[in-house]
């Protein structure tokens, strides 16, 4: 996703600093992530057993997918037939503006050869039914304004544009200066 987004540069996420943040608490009350894990076979029933399994769903392909990157994307769960395919990131998000909480999307990704089979829209509606079916407001994200591809993806879900507002960071050691300064 870095590299796609050109942010390699910015980019400081370990395997480490993802496992300390993510998988801590049950899907969606704190930072969580959504993996979408596919397989030619029906999956082991063991796998709900020990994974919060959100959705099981079985499509019929037309034709093969060849995934050229299938070693590397082998599932921790059970590498038997079974690969990552893509993932999102979510977690609580709040806005005064609006009168119910919601969820923050981030980082929705679907693998090059998994693209335009639905799965995009799998790990979006897995997000957003969960912010409807539990009172939630709204969901949110960001898109880069080059990104075109995934805002008619976006349109497709039902998105509105802000165009607005502009998105500020404040990170690295414009950060840090703030560390010493007592509130
Ligand atoms: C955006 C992304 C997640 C979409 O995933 P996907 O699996 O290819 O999308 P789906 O197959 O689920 O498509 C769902 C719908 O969106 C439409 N759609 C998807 N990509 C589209 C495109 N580039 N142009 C037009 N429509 C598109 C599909 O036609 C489909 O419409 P339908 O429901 O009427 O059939 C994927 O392309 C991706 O990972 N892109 C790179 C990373 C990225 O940009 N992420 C978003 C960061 S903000």
């Amino acid at each position: 996703m870095a590299n796609y987004h050109n942010l390699s540069n910015v980019f400081t996420t370990t395997e480490t600093s993802l496992s300390n943040t993510l998988f801590k608490s049950p899907p969606f009350h704190s930072f969580t992530a959504l993996i979408l894990e596919i397989s030619p076979n029906p999956f082991p029933n063991t796998m709900a057993q020990e994974l919060n399994v959100i959705k099981n769903n079985t499509i019929n392909l037309e034709t093969p997918i060849f995934d050229p990157e299938f070693e590397t994307f082998r599932s921790r769960f059970n590498s038997d037939h079974i690969y990552v395919a893509g993932h999102v990131l979510v977690y609580p998000s709040y806005n005064g503006f609006f009168e119910k909480p919601g969820l923050y999307l981030d980082q929705l990704f679907v693998r090059t050869c998994y693209r335009g089979l639905g799965f995009g829209k799998m790990l979006f509606s897995a997000v957003a039914s969960q912010a409807a079916n539990n009172g939630m407001g709204m969901v949110d994200w960001l898109v880069a304004d080059w990104n075109e591809k995934s805002m008619k993806f976006y349109d497709k879900m039902g998105a509105h544009y802000i165009p607005q507002y502009k998105l500020c960071k404040l990170y690295g050691e414009k950060l840090q200066q703030y560390a010493n300064i007592s509130p």
